[in-house]
């Protein structure tokens, strides 16, 4: 575990005066701070007691419940004991490495991948193999190649992945699915963004397409794939609360090896969660958050089209919070954020989302915390100084 010059630098994007594309933040102005009030006044009025002691590590039964209702409306067919709250998905991730991951075992993931979980599985001293992914999501022949290795697990981020923006296609899900099943390899399927969709049709998740692939009453909830989710982009990130769905067998060892972590996630937060979430307020609010997010993104991209220098190429996601540049080869991506920060605008480099030491010309850009008018300002600076680079270099 160590701390990078790039995390120092970032740190400099707190200040209030910096637009920052760099975190992973949603909008503050859509959390429903009203609702909460009155859920925790309602929770603590009629359960006050309850919700202030102890509770069981599976999480609030109610909320198990809601949960699996939900999901199985998506396909997902599952009882309230394949699911298990956490303290956001980051616990379930690392949970996840916990109970599977030895020291030196291989985990399959995309080429680039979600930042966190290699924090999380680095410290369980896992190795990765990193499989290319391109604008339909993980390459099939890449993928196979690198599952023939005998990875414990296969790491999925089929929606709007986080850093890329990317989705993965239907037919290459189903063709994950397949090599999944050939190789006997556990798939893990992290689905934080999975709601927030912008354009375009729904692609079944993983889990789903799992559980028609192998039962045989063709929807029923298989096992092969572990699927995580979270409240932090469509309610509060700050409630930090999640969940895994996964076999009920796999569900108790998550069990054991939460209780030796936190013993359970907050009670007062989940039963405020349930509270906040009842009588169809998340579906509506989903919908807010849609509209407002949609709005960034397509000015994000307007601005890029405008402003950015030829070179310079980026993702277009159709849901989620991030897109993602590819610069010219020879640039560093570490470099511009130098000049960046000086000019008062903040991204993450995109080197530290690969596990293989490239993409240094990469970064990703997040859309949903900053106003339309600060996304086409802040486009504007970052312009500025990829020119500033670009004039710079030697001939
Ligand atoms: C892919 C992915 N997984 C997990 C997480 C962690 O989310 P949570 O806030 O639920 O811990 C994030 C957060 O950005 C994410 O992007």
């Amino acid at each position: 575990m160590r701390n990078s010059a790039v995390r120092e630098l970032l740190k400099l994007t707190e200040q209030p005066d910096v637009i920052s594309f760099a975190g992973g933040l949603p909008a503050p102005e859509t959390f429903p701070v009203e609702r909460f009030t009155q859920a925790i006044d309602a929770v603590l009025a009629a359960h006050g007691a309850r919700a202030l002691q102890y509770g069981t590590t599976e999480g609030y039964t109610p909320l198990r419940e809601m949960i699996a209702r939900h999901s199985t409306r998506y396909g997902i067919n599952v009882e309230p004991e394949n699911v298990l709250l956490t303290s956001g998905s980051q616990q379930a991730l690392d949970l996840i490495g916990k109970v599977f991951i030895n020291p030196g075992d291989h985990i399959l993931v995309e080429r680039p991948t979600y930042l966190g979980a290699l924090q999380a599985w680095n410290a369980y001293q896992a190795e990765f193999v990193a499989a290319d992914i391109d604008d339909e999501g993980y390459v099939t022949a890449s993928l196979e190649a690198r599952i023939r290795s005998g990875p414990k697990f296969i790491y999925a981020l089929p929606n709007f992945q986080n850093p890329s923006g990317v989705t993965m296609s239907a037919t290459r899900r189903q063709a994950l699915i397949e090599l999944a099943d050939h190789y006997g390899v556990p798939i893990l399927e992290d689905d934080p963004y999975g709601q927030l969709r912008y354009e375009g049709e729904h692609v079944p998740p993983l889990v789903h397409l799992d559980s028609q692939f192998r039962s045989t009453d063709g929807v029923r909830y298989s096992g092969n794939v572990i699927y995580l989710s979270t409240f932090s982009k469509i309610l509060s990130p700050g409630i930090r609360l999640g969940w895994i769905i996964a076999p009920a067998e796999v569900i108790q060892k998550l069990v054991q090896a939460k209780q030796g972590t936190d013993l359970h996630t907050s009670t007062l937060v989940q039963m405020a969660a349930f509270e906040v979430a009842s009588g169809g307020f998340l579906n509506q609010h989903v919908k807010v958050i849609r509209d407002i997010y949609r709005e960034r993104r397509d000015t994000m991209l307007e601005a890029l089209a405008r402003d950015f220098p030829p070179g310079v190429t980026w993702t277009r996601p159709e849901g989620g919070l991030f897109l993602w540049l590819t610069l010219p080869g020879w640039m560093d991506a570490a470099e511009v954020l130098q000049a960046a920060v000086a000019k008062k605008v903040a991204f993450v480099p995109g080197a530290s989302f690969f596990t293989d030491g490239t993409g240094a010309n990469t970064a990703r850009l997040n859309f949903s915390n900053a106003s339309p008018a600060l996304i086409r300002e802040g486009v504007g600076r970052l312009a500025a100084c990829l020119r500033d680079v670009i004039a710079r270099r030697p001939a």
